[in-house]
């Protein structure tokens, strides 16, 4: 953990300031020590580099094997590809570039494939996971200097109000027991005219839906070494899809696998994510969009990915300047950590 992290924790059960005790050193950076929140009454552990605000990944356990097993298949690094920079752009109300030096939340980092796009467009990143995916983001990314990682619960976030000149969550929300507070403990967090994003399940596609969750019962209650071994499935189903008309009905309603184009890595990660998450919930417009007016905030714009329901929205007041000088942030948390 780097030391100006600090800066933007505090206790998530008091809110309290955090106090470094018991710290060992390596690499200039905490390896391990305990985070004491200023009250005595809440201690959290670092352990191998990585504050700890939760005891375990609970039910997020298959996230930690997905992303260990696959530490590195999304990640534009190693693909070669430009896919998810375009992806990321795309979801933007603002050019990437006015990224630079801004502070951004990513909850629920998985292997870290969007941080290491703000990265290479010069902001900075603050990346937590409830499971131990944090720790092959971690592993990606540390390297690269200007990020931070948490394992934390989106529903006990330890930072403060107003910090964060964006927070996404992509991927994440359907993944937790109540999607929408999940999604409640976004925007306070975020500085007003900042922004937030989110990507969650569509409910739109009802046959594939119904042949999905039928099939999640039973997956779900395997072991999950054992399934991750029947996810490589998606290795031959993907030449499968490739057949005119049966293809597309064979892996999209019959055995709905991922036939996702990287390499064979992703379609068999996102298969497995598919069938192996304890939650799962899908959602249409209407609710998400009521999610994003009922939190406040404003200029809602739906993000278009293929598949899902995805919108950004701005926290008033807004400040759109600020976007628009890549240099200048005026938030407390960019501002504090240029200085440091
Ligand atoms: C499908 S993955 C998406 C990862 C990443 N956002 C991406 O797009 O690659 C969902 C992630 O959400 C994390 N997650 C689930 N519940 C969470 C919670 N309550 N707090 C934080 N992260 C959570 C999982 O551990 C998992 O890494
Ligand atoms: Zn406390």
């Amino acid at each position: 953990m780097k030391l100006d992290f600090l800066k933007v924790l505090v206790c998530p059960e008091c809110k309290k300031e955090l106090k470094l005790a018991n710290a060992q050193w390596a690499k200039n950076e905490i390896e391990s020590g305990d985070l004491v929140c200023s009250g005595g009454t809440h201690h959290y552990p670092i352990r191998h580099f990585i504050p700890r605000f939760v005891e375990s990944d609970s039910y997020a356990e298959a996230f930690t094997l997905e992303w260990t097993a696959f530490r590195k298949a999304h990640l534009d690094s190693y693909t070669g590809l430009n896919w998810l920079d375009d992806e990321f752009r795309s979801f933007l109300d603002f050019p990437v570039e006015a990224l630079k030096g801004k502070l951004v939340l990513d909850a629920g980092c998985g292997l870290g494939r969007f941080s290491e796009i703000v990265l290479n467009h010069g902001g900075r990143v603050v990346a937590v996971d409830l499971s131990y995916a944090v720790d092959a983001a971690f592993q990606n990314l540390n390297p690269r200097g200007n990020i931070f990682f948490a394992q934390a619960d989106i529903f006990k976030l330890p930072f403060r109000s107003d910090t964060f000149d964006m927070a996404y969550s992509w991927g994440v929300l359907h993944h937790t027991p109540d999607p929408p507070s999940a999604f409640r403990n976004l925007p306070p967090l975020v500085r007003p005219g900042g922004r937030v994003m989110t990507f969650v399940y569509a409910n739109y596609n009802k046959a594939y839906l119904a042949t999905t969750q039928f099939y999640r019962k039973f997956t779900r209650r395997l072991p999950r070494t054992l399934l991750l071994k029947l996810c490589y499935v998606a290795v031959p189903m993907y030449y499968v899809s490739k057949i005119p008309a049966l293809g597309p009905f064979i892996t999209r309603l019959l055995l709905p696998v991922s036939i996702h184009p990287p390499n064979h890595r992703w379609r068999v990660g996102n298969t497995f994510d598919l069938y192996s998450p304890q939650y799962a919930f899908c959602y249409d417009h209407v609710e998400v969009f009521r999610w994003y007016e009922n939190a406040g905030l404003t200029r809602i714009r739906p993000v278009a990915p293929d598949s899902g329901i995805s919108y950004i929205a701005t926290k008033p007041p807004i400040d759109d300047e600020a976007w628009n000088l890549k240099q200048s942030f005026q938030s407390f948390a960019t501002d504090f950590l240029t200085k440091s």
